[in-house]
């Protein structure tokens, strides 16, 4: 499809966008915010080049899309939460880190509560010198329509439970949710339907026993796992990727120690949560 504001390069056939002829530091006139919204839906992950963002910039661009959702997780090593911008979590990772950030496996931000995160901006001002650290994006649309027709029955109308424990059990302070939502869904713009596991916060499907359940999520998380539904985005200094959290996964390489990877992450609340297919 093809915008009146924005153009917006397809980077494979199933998902991302890498969009051009923006500056993200302006208050977007809503032409341009209704477009990006309607690109975001098309290519589900969005990526910006050379855009120089401030808190208070990086906020304003969210706000186009929703109210700014405030992180369950607590602070870890590598990520915190802003004192003067409860809204902005730093992503900083250097010599000092281990890999114990829990991005490095496959997830969606924060399934494990009822209404996650809609929408997840993250720009990264400093990357390692000689590359690495690029985040992959799976699109649980394409991973939904390659399923076979018998699994597809199989699924349909069965729940999973999503657990807080998954991520956050070594940083949280606050009690960990636990969530049960549809295995299939519907994104509740497109109406595509999707599947909604994932490893990090996943644990459980309902209503059948644990070897069934453990054998299922296997074959689903390897699934979703293949290249053939992915993008993967190499950082430059100063890009931003806007992920839509409820019809993708992401995960973040950790291949550059002892190198300087470092950011600043906002979220837009959920107030369309996947609804069951
Ligand atoms: C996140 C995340 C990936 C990255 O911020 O939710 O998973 O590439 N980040 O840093
Ligand atoms: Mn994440």
């Amino acid at each position: 499809m093809t915008y009146d504001t924005i153009s917006v390069k397809p980077m494979t056939p199933h998902i991302g966008g890498l969009v051009s002829g923006i500056d993200l530091n302006r208050p977007l006139a809503p032409a341009v915010a209704r477009d990006l919204h309607a690109a975001l839906m098309e290519h589900q992950v969005l990526f910006f080049r050379d855009q120089k963002l401030t808190h208070a910039t990086q906020k304003v661009f969210g706000e186009n899309f929703g109210r700014l959702h405030i992180s369950v997780g607590g602070d870890g090593t590598n990520s915190k939460q802003l004192s003067d911008y409860p809204e902005v979590r730093a992503l900083h990772f250097d010599k000092d880190s281990k890999s114990v950030s829990g991005n490095e496996m496959w997830h969606t931000d924060q399934s494990c509560l009822e209404v996650p995160p809609m929408g997840t901006i993250l720009y990264i001002h400093t990357v390692p010198p000689k590359g690495g650290g690029d985040t992959l994006f799976a699109s649980m649309y394409a991973a939904y329509d390659a399923l076979s027709p018998a699994m597809k029955r199989y699924l349909e109308g069965m729940t999973a439970l999503h657990d807080g424990a998954g991520a956050f059990a070594r940083t949280a302070t606050n009690a960990l949710p636990i969530t049960e939502q549809p295995v299939i869904a519907k994104h509740p713009v497109t109406g595509r339907k999707l599947l909604y596991v994932n490893p990090t916060f996943t644990t459980r499907l309902c209503g059948v026993d644990r070897d069934e359940s453990e054998a299922v999520l296997g074959f689903l998380y390897r699934h979703c796992a293949l290249p053939d539904f992915h993008v993967r985005f190499r950082w430059e200094p100063h890009s931003i990727a806007f992920w839509d959290n409820r019809c993708t996964h992401h995960l973040a390489l950790w291949d550059y120690y002892p190198h300087t990877r470092s950011g600043f992450r906002i979220q837009i609340t959920g107030t369309d949560r996947v609804i069951p297919a």
